[in-house]
């Protein structure tokens, strides 16, 4: 059908199918600002203004918006510098962004853009519950709301024409470095939900940070820069995979299985294969059976490999079964229903302990399976850990007390915004070009070419921008599908999950049973601590052994004893991951890490309770410090040979103090007055704490690449394999480069990642971007700028009064875009650039490093949260959470700490609220962003976060990760601070009110005196 919309103020004419979306239309018009995040009006990614009022797009016909005025982001405001051509430059609103840190990936951003456009376009001074009720309507799954808030407020202000602090100068008061000393006084968690601080306040941006002394002289490392990308996305720019256009393009489908276990016993495409506008359907018959395993990472795969494009066998509810390509989405959906299948039910397996049973059915029969490490397919086993430290049984026979209990956490999705999406094509040359977003292109690449039958040269990965991650995008999840099928094509081919495939077809935290056994003296002396994990890994075994490891390696290295036992801990970490008929768990932000924490955390937390010990004293008293052992770098390295490790920074100590005193610790843990100063008679109000740790890459196997050319105006380029997923990656190398070169951030163009144009790298997991690429970076740039001194020190030379002393180039310092000799003198990189392309002894200055780390430096973190729980309900209301986190030097302070807020928020919503479940023929409950609900912004707490710098002296800018450790800590402090307000003890995660209603009304506390 035709229709006309209006759009920008611009009439379209276009040829439509009656059930056309109207973000199908806009899409297909060029408007690639409106993206696409579900099909169910949830997530609001792909809202646009409808005369004047923000409409989501997915779930509204294309022809119900005719005769209506459409705005998106294309009209909102634009690049202020195009050359000859002056533009309006862009909207005040996209300027707070850019400025406050408000985007991270971008993906949801021209939604909130044009939300917070149509509120102050109504309202020019709005309360911050105004702007958080203006942004609820868009889901953000990397910011936590915080900066998008604090940037409507601030360009609120600058539409009123109010002058405003600059970032810059923002600066908090902080606690005397020396114990002991008075200080200014810090605020007591000022703002009670809902808040109503004003705009003023809330326009602060800048986390409290208290800088390490080495950092205090640089120019762009430690400085709140902009991202990099920020500008193209807060103008919906079409970054992403998806927004890319070719001719041809095929949609492709995946037939998902219906049935949790089962043997397809007969597949007829045939009918499928008959439709008009097919163009090709692949079964398992019709493809090379090659078994590899899809978790992203590197050579060679730590895990069992267990996996196949397609197979005769499905193992979970969502399995793959047939692929389909047409021309169109509703062809290729037609053909799916075409598609004949027999299939053989099997017995399901659902739950891990029977599943590893000797008598139990095996998911895992094919004889192409490949062993890794302990994985037993005959049991069931996708991984098996055993490792002790020191003598468990010995400590537990020297200890006063033992204290046993048994936790549970939950099944959990990364739900990031931007769902899984690749195009393939075949380039000019013959050659596969995946555009995948991905965290690991090099990965994808090495693990793809066998199963497509390619040699790895002649497959192209290039990885846009992405919009989210969070470990679900470690993985080969449909890079294979549309490879598969622009191979039986010859076309160019797209693949875009929906959100009910992201719930049923795609990644997912592992859940875990878990068994602690802890021996404690008297004085809260830990004289051994035991963890047991019984993992339910799903249908296939990605990540299962590494994710698994995490879990003890990381979580149960924080306590290592006092005394005799800090020097000779005794630990075990136990784990049995199990196959199941489960949709496949994977990585997710934290790696393991968050279900080890919710034990130990809530177990650390019942025994200082049980022996009336201070928590945080009894916590900081067997804690891990600076200068010892990592317990477990002598027994565990990823199924890899470990190497004994010493931990040189740790600021644990010191953010316990500065985290205590900004929450208001003193005044209100163990204070009957403030825990029912509610106004309310059911009200209670309490306040937990846990200590977190967790790693920085894994040492001696990530390695990240990155070169640097000079250009002739003295920029740079700067080319890394590291994929940035929003997290600003980008931005913080680009500053270290910036850094070491003398120049503004502005000077360096940063462009990841291609694996035919960028170095190798590892790809963004694991905490290590920072770290691992962040050395590569500094290397390069060292040698750039070395060069860059020794032709300036020649161009000076040249200028100088003949018999002037000759200088050298170790004499010269860049600062400034200058090369700076002692005496003053200088050249400016531009001169030197335009030397050395075009004048003298022509080079291109450029430089390539690589590093892989010989260790993996710990950040530390304490986390604290306050609560209000309803003890008639069971209802819980998180009002604040505060992190502080020694992460080493803070690259910079906007980003960083937006990674601690869209982290602390992912964890509250594990913490409280989310959780995947399956019915018992493994059919699962929660398939959209209803049912499964994360955080909105007008649901949030006060969010607060304080970096507590060290120096870690194995990188040059003394950096540790920062990315995961807020994932860790925040459910167990949850967790603590509901059983403060109100005696409920939940032990299983997540904290739903019906949990806490039970156990209010019963007690599961189990202390077992030894003598
Ligand atoms: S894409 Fe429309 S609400 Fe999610
Ligand atoms: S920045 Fe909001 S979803 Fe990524």
């Amino acid at each position: 059908m035709k229709l006309h919309l209006n759009i920008n103020r611009i009439e379209h004419e276009l040829d439509i199918a009656a059930g056309d979306s109207l973000l199908k239309a806009l899409r297909s018009l060029g408007y690639f600002g409106v993206k696409h995040g579900c099909e169910t009006g949830d997530c609001g990614a792909c809202a646009v203004l409808l005369d004047g009022k923000p409409v989501n797009t997915c779930n509204l016909l294309a022809a119900q918006a005719e005769s209506h005025r459409i705005e998106t982001i294309e009209a909102v405001g634009q690049h202020p510098e195009q050359g000859w051509k002056t533009t309006t430059g862009l909207h005040p609103l996209q300027l707070a962004f850019v400025e406050s840190g408000a985007i991270q990936c971008g993906y949801c951003t021209p939604a909130q853009i044009l939300a917070a456009k149509e509120l102050l376009d109504r309202n020019p001074a709005p309360t911050e519950a105004e702007v958080r009720e203006a942004l609820s309507g868009v889901l953000c799954r990397c910011t936590g709301y915080l900066k998008p808030v604090q940037a409507v407020l601030r360009a609120a202000a600058v539409l009123r024409g109010e002058a405003l602090e600059g970032i810059t100068e923002q600066e908090w008061p902080f606690l005397p470095e020396e114990p002991g000393k008075s200080g200014p006084e810090l605020p007591l968690s000022p703002a009670p939900y809902p808040m109503t601080s004003g705009p003023q306040t809330l326009s602060r941006v800048m986390p409290r940070i208290q800088v390490t002394p080495q950092a205090k002289s640089w120019s762009s490392v430690g400085k709140p820069e902009p991202k990099v990308d920020a500008i193209k996305l807060v103008q919906g720019k079409p970054a992403f995979t998806a927004d890319f256009e070719r001719r041809g393009l095929l949609v492709a489908k995946v037939l998902h299985s219906p049935l949790a276990h089962a043997r397809i016993k007969h597949i007829d495409a045939s009918r499928a294969r008959e439709l008009p506008g097919v163009a090709a359907v692949l079964t398992w018959q019709d493809i090379p059976r090659v078994v590899y395993s899809t978790a992203g990472q590197s050579d060679p795969i730590p895990g069992p490999l267990d996996a196949f494009s397609l197979d005769n066998k499905v193992r979970f509810v969502g399995d793959r079964v047939a692929f389909v390509a047409a021309e169109t989405e509703e062809i290729a959906d037609q053909a799916l229903k075409l598609i004949d299948v027999e299939y053989e039910p099997l017995p399901i397996l659902l739950d891990p302990a029977k599943a590893m049973q000797p008598d139990a059915p095996r998911l895992h029969d094919e004889p192409e399976y490949v062993n890794f490490a302990e994985s037993d397919p005959a049991r069931n086993l996708a991984a098996h850990i055993r490792i002790d430290i020191g003598d468990v049984e010995k400590g537990f026979a020297e200890a006063d007390y033992i204290f046993e209990d048994e936790y549970e956490v939950p099944k959990v999705q990364q739900a990031h915004i931007e769902p899984h999406v690749v195009i393939t094509y075949w380039d000019e040359d013959d050659r596969l070009v995946i555009r995948s977003s991905t965290q690991v292109p090099f990965h994808i690449r090495r693990i793809l070419a066998p199963v497509l039958g390619l040699p790895i040269k002649r497959i192209r990965v290039i990885k846009p921008r992405i919009g989210g991650g969070f470990g679900g995008k470690q993985e080969v999840l449909v890079e294979d599908v549309a490879a598969h099928l622009t191979i039986a094509t010859g076309r160019p081919v797209i693949i875009e999950y929906s959100r009910e495939e992201e719930f049923t077809a795609s990644r997912s935290r592992h859940p875990m049973r878990v068994r602690m056994k802890t021996g404690v003296n008297k004085d809260g002396t830990l004289t051994a601590n035991a963890m047991y994990a019984l993992v339910d890994t799903g249908a296939y075994g990605c990540h299962a052994l590494t994710v698994t490891g995490n879990t003890g390696s990381k979580a149960m290295a924080l306590y290592v004893g006092d005394g005799p036992y800090r020097k000779a801990p005794n630990i075990r970490f136990y784990a049995d991951v199990v196959y199941t008929n489960h949709p496949p768990a994977g990585a997710y932000r934290g790696y393991g890490v968050p279900q080890g924490y919710w034990p130990l955390e809530r177990h650390m937390e019942k025994i200082s309770r049980r022996l009336n010990l201070d928590p945080l004293e009894f916590r900081l008293k067997n804690a891990l410090r600076a200068g010892e052992l990592h317990p477990f770098s002598t027994a565990w390295s990823e199924g890899r040979e470990p190497k004994p490790e010493t931990v040189e920074t740790c600021g644990l100590e010191e953010c316990v103090r500065q985290g205590k005193a900004v929450i208001g610790w003193d005044q209100k843990f163990g204070n009957p007055v403030w825990r029912s100063e509610t106004g309310s008679s059911h009200l209670r109000r309490g306040i937990g704490v846990a200590m977190v740790m967790q790693g920085t890459a894994i040492p001696y196997l990530d390695m990240g690449g990155a070169s640097i050319k000079m250009n002739d105006d003295g920029s740079f380029n700067l080319l890394v394999g590291a994929t940035d997923l929003g997290t600003g990656s980008d931005t913080v190398l680009g500053q270290m480069a910036a850094e070491v070169l003398g120049v503004p951030l502005e000077d360096i163009i940063v462009y990841s990642s291609d694996t035919d144009f960028t170095p190798f790298d590892k790809g963004a997991y694991a905490s290590s971007t920072t770290y691992i690429s962040g050395n590569a970076v500094a290397r390069a740039a060292q040698q750039v700028a070395d060069r860059i001194r020794w032709r300036a020190a020649r161009m000076l030379n040249e200028l100088a009064p003949a018999g002037a002393a000759q200088l050298i180039s170790d004499d010269l310092r860049l600062a400034n875009r200058l090369a700076i000799a002692p005496d003053g003198r200088s050249v400016s990189l531009s001169e030197v650039g335009h030397h050395a392309l075009h004048l003298a002894d022509q080079e291109q200055i450029m430089g390539v490093a690589s590093y892989m780390s010989p260790v993996s430096p710990p950040p530390f973190a304490a986390q604290f949260a306050e609560v209000t729980v309803d003890i008639e309900t069971g209802q819980v209301r998180v009002d604040k959470l505060v992190m502080a986190v020694d992460s080493g030097v803070i690259v910079n302070p906007i980003t960083a700490s937006g990674q601690i807020e869209g982290g602390m928020t992912q964890a509250l919503g594990y913490a409280v609220c989310e959780e995947m479940r399956y019915d018992e023929s493994g059919h699962p409950r929660e398939v959209n962003l209803r049912d499964y609900h994360i955080f909105r912004a007008h649901e949030m707490p006060e969010l607060e976060t304080i970096f507590v710098e060290t120096f870690e002296p194995s990188h040059p800018f003394g950096v540790k990760a920062v990315a995961e450790i807020p994932m860790d800590g925040v459910a167990p402090a949850v967790g603590n601070a509901i059983l403060d307000a109100c005696g409920a003890q939940v032990d299983d995660n997540p904290t739903t009110p019906e949990k806490i209603w039970r156990a209010l009304r019963e007690s599961n506390v189990s202390v077992f005196p030894q003598r």
